[in-house]
């Protein structure tokens, strides 16, 4: 079976965010080590294209719906190309194949019994494009998200009968291993022990939407249609839409991740739609954080939204994946400071990894003959820093195998500087002048650049640039096939040509606020 993980299908009212850009970076991570550790995995991403939201978007900017969603899709679709995205698939919503499976699907739940009509009365965000129960005020409240007019509705609606999946989903979202982290799991759990009542599944005024079969007039509600973009996506391989292929392609998915604020459409909504239908649960439903900056939220009345063009042209990869991936838990919020994050870059991947790789490289080339030293027999598997790596490797592993990428990033850091610390303990270059003492050197060299060797390895699904510059500057070592093997210590071979050394990470310089 393939390992199966979705970032959420982004809408595509405007161009992308760092929130957007953020979940995506975490699951590349995710993918990558999977990757490298399984072999199968398909990892999806898309945007979620219908619904009121977009629809008045294009009107206002004068466009037909499709011909906004084209733009924007490819906003997307380009940038997560220029930030590296190792998407196996790219979903859009409007694609036709997406139209066939959202009726088959419905046709399922139609048959399971799970389609009412009903009156559907409620305030209503269309920027949530969610019904908000019981505001605080009951005259003109505001979207306490979005601080803009609820609209009032009142309407007939096709309803799925989410009440009668009560029990199922209340053992669901009981089990330890469904929701993730396990601080989120206790706001679902209490939303669901209040009661789950029946919601809408189709609008009658919005026109930017799938139509529902056999209900003219209806179309989906984007949520409906949004969540099944997650199985359009795994039939998207050649073969027919025809959910009876679904678990043949991949389904169920291994992890979707989300922000905290779709959490509920995910651990509530879709299981239930998904029992309806007859079709496996996915295992996990991890949601993250949110990213604030300086301390506050962003947006775009505030004026300090952070465009992830901007930063990707002033700062690149490496540095804002570095920053992200490092420094925030995955699953609590994260705020983003500038100068915090530009002293980490220079700290850690500048400092710490780029200078131990340079300077190490270039006395291993001066002293030894422009390769790698002599010294693997003399540092062997009980070498002080073998031991470190070791340890360093099965807590990255750990860490990455529960998304917890900062204990990951902070483990491979502490081996750099670990080997950054042996390296000023014994001197080599105060020692290379004493008589006698090349093996010496020879052995403590090895050992640096075995550790740098690591690190380079464990940042591999993290930051594949910067894994790759650093492998590089140790002259490609092929230590094994297998990912596992290249984590094992020695795997330098003594010999092998050191590159002319050049710094793997460029110092952050940013005079200007991002
Ligand atoms: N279209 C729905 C998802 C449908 S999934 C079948 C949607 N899209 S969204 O574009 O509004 O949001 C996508 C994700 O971005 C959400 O998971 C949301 O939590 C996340 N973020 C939005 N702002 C964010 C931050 N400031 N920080 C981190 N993530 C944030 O919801």
């Amino acid at each position: 079976m393939p390992y199966t993980l979705t970032t959420p299908l982004y809408y595509v009212n405007d161009k992308p965010h760092l929130g957007s850009t953020y979940t995506t970076i975490a699951c590349d991570a995710l993918a990558r080590y999977q990757r490298l550790r399984n072999g199968s995995v398909v990892f999806i991403t898309g945007v979620d294209e219908h619904g009121q939201k977009i629809q008045r978007t294009a009107e206002r900017q004068g466009v037909s719906p499709q011909e906004h969603c084209d733009r924007i899709s490819s906003t997307y679709r380009d940038l997560w190309a220029r930030w590296g995205i190792s998407q196996d698939r790219f979903i859009r919503t409007t694609d036709p194949r997406h139209l066939d499976l959202v009726q088959q699907f419905f046709e399922r739940v139609e048959a399971s019994g799970d389609v009412v009509t009903g009156r559907q009365t409620g305030w209503y965000c269309v920027d949530c494009e969610e019904f908000k129960d019981d505001p605080a005020e009951a005259v003109d409240p505001d979207c306490p998200i979005h601080r803009k007019p609820l609209e009032w509705r009142d309407e007939e609606n096709l309803f799925f009968r989410l009440s009668r999946y009560q029990s199922a989903i209340e053992e669901l979202v009981n089990r330890d291993d469904f929701i993730a982290p396990a601080s989120r799991r206790q706001e679902v759990r209490n939303f669901v022990a209040q009661g789950l009542r029946d919601f809408s599944i189709s609008r009658v005024n919005v026109s930017w939407g799938l139509p529902v079969p056999g209900h003219d007039g209806h179309t989906f509600y984007v949520w409906f249609d949004a969540l099944l973009g997650y199985l359009t996506a795994l039939l998207d391989d050649g073969g027919d839409v025809d959910l009876d292929r679904l678990e043949q392609s991949g389904w169920p998915a291994s992890v979707h991740v989300i922000g905290k604020d779709i959490l509920r459409f995910h651990a509530v909504f879709w299981p239930a739609m998904l029992m309806s239908a007859g079709l496996p649960l996915p295992h996990r439903v991890f949601g993250h954080g949110f990213l604030t900056r300086e301390g506050q939220k962003m947006g775009k009345s505030l004026g300090n939204v952070l465009d992830p063009e901007v930063l990707l042209e002033r700062c690149g990869t490496d540095a804002v994946r570095w920053y992200l991936l490092r420094d925030i838990q995955f699953g609590d919020d994260g705020d983003f400071q500038q100068q915090r994050f530009v002293d980490l870059i220079n700290n850690d991947l500048a400092n710490t990894i780029g200078n131990l790789l340079n300077r190490t490289s270039s006395m291993a080339r001066k002293w030894f003959e422009e390769s790698v030293p002599p010294g693997r027999d003399g540092a062997g598997a009980d070498h002080p820093l073998a031991v470190q790596a070791a340890g360093a490797v099965s807590t990255c592993l750990e860490g990455l195998d529960r998304l917890a990428f900062k204990t990951s990033s902070e483990a491979l850091l502490q081996l750099a500087i670990a080997a950054n610390g042996h390296l000023n303990d014994t001197a080599p270059w105060s020692r290379m002048k004493q008589p006698g003492q090349e093996s010496v050197v020879a052995i403590d060299l090895y050992a640096v650049l075995e550790a740098a060797r690591i690190v380079g390895v464990l940042l591999s699904p993290l930051l594949p640039d910067l894994s790759g510059r650093i492998l590089e500057q140790l002259g490609n070592p092929r230590a094994a096939d297998r990912w596992e093997d290249q984590l094992v210590w020695g795997g330098l071979t003594p010999g092998t040509p050191l590159p002319q050394p050049s710094p793997v990470m460029q110092r952050l310089e940013l005079d200007e606020p991002l």
